[in-house]
């Protein structure tokens, strides 16, 4: 898969791209991830890529020319329909079903990451195809939300894990959290790992995360509980049974804690 970033810092693309899954990804050629700075597009001898907004106020936007330019190139090496998306805070909220859309398709992407104010309005109602956002909050720039994108994606390529259930199993993946996780030693302080793990018995382990699992999202996102249980093709009568046993055994702990 191709991803083309759009960023006055395409150094620390490459660099935080360089390390782990990422990093082994790339070298493996299962992504290829290319930057195109709109500064290399500048034609003053300052190479300014800020300019002040219409209307004034506090704060700069990227200059529309460079900007432009660079999103321009970008398409002409990645392909003119190439999905172009800029990490905007007041984009779609991203989600792992959008995610695993894109890694499903594997359609290349163009991702436009923003600095100072923002850009250009007609920039976006022009070149952009879709605005995602990485959450509620404001960061500085966009390249952190590009690499969260980059990222979570990669992870999802067929091949690029070890082993591609380890993807499977993550939460969000099949509607619940993930279940929790031990390892070695077998004792810390006084907490233990539990012992149906060391069991050896499959089925009783594959119940027991299960439980965790449902139990973990019961207690800690109850709208992603609603809507798998919402869901038929989702729900049925082993996890409605395993939920009912976690409530009656950590239900009220549970709600004392809160
Ligand atoms: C300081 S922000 C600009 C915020 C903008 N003035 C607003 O309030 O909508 C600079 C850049 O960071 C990126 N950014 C900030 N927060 C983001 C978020 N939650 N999701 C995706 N990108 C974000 C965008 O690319 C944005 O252009």
């Amino acid at each position: 898969m191709n991803i083309t970033l759009i960023s006055l810092f395409p150094e620390l693309i490459h660099q935080a791209a360089s390390f782990g899954v990422l990093g082994r990804a790339i070298k493996q050629q299962q992504l290829v991830l290319k930057c195109f700075n709109p500064r290399d597009f500048t034609e003053d001898k300052h190479r300014t890529v800020d300019d002040r907004p219409y209307g004034g106020g506090p704060g700069m936007l990227m200059k529309v020319e460079p900007l432009y330019k660079a999103i321009m190139a970008a398409k002409k090496v990645a392909g003119s329909d190439v999905r172009v998306v800029y990490l905007s805070p007041q984009g779609q909220r991203l989600n792992q079903q959008m995610l695993v859309n894109v890694a499903a398709t594997a359609d290349d992407l163009i991702l436009i990451a923003g600095r100072y104010e923002g850009i250009d309005e007609r920039i976006i109602e022009s070149l952009v195809d879709e605005e995602w956002s990485i959450g509620d909050y404001v960061i500085s720039g966009g390249e952190f939300a590009a690499l969260v994108v980059v990222d979570a994606v990669t992870r999802l390529i067929p091949g690029v894990l070890g082993d591609d259930e380890s993807a499977l199993q993550d939460s969000f993946m099949q509607g619940l959290l993930d279940y929790p996780h031990y390892t070695r030693p077998e004792k810390i302080n006084n907490q233990s790992v539990p012992e149906v793990l060391l069991s050896g018995d499959h089925k009783a382990i594959r119940r027991w995360r299960l439980k965790q699992a449902l139990g973990r999202t019961w207690s800690r996102r109850p709208d992603m509980l609603d809507a798998i249980r919402n869901d038929a093709s989702s729900w049925d009568e082993e996890k409605e049974n395993l939920l009912a046993e976690y409530i009656t055994e950590f239900g009220a702990a549970l709600k004392f804690k809160e």
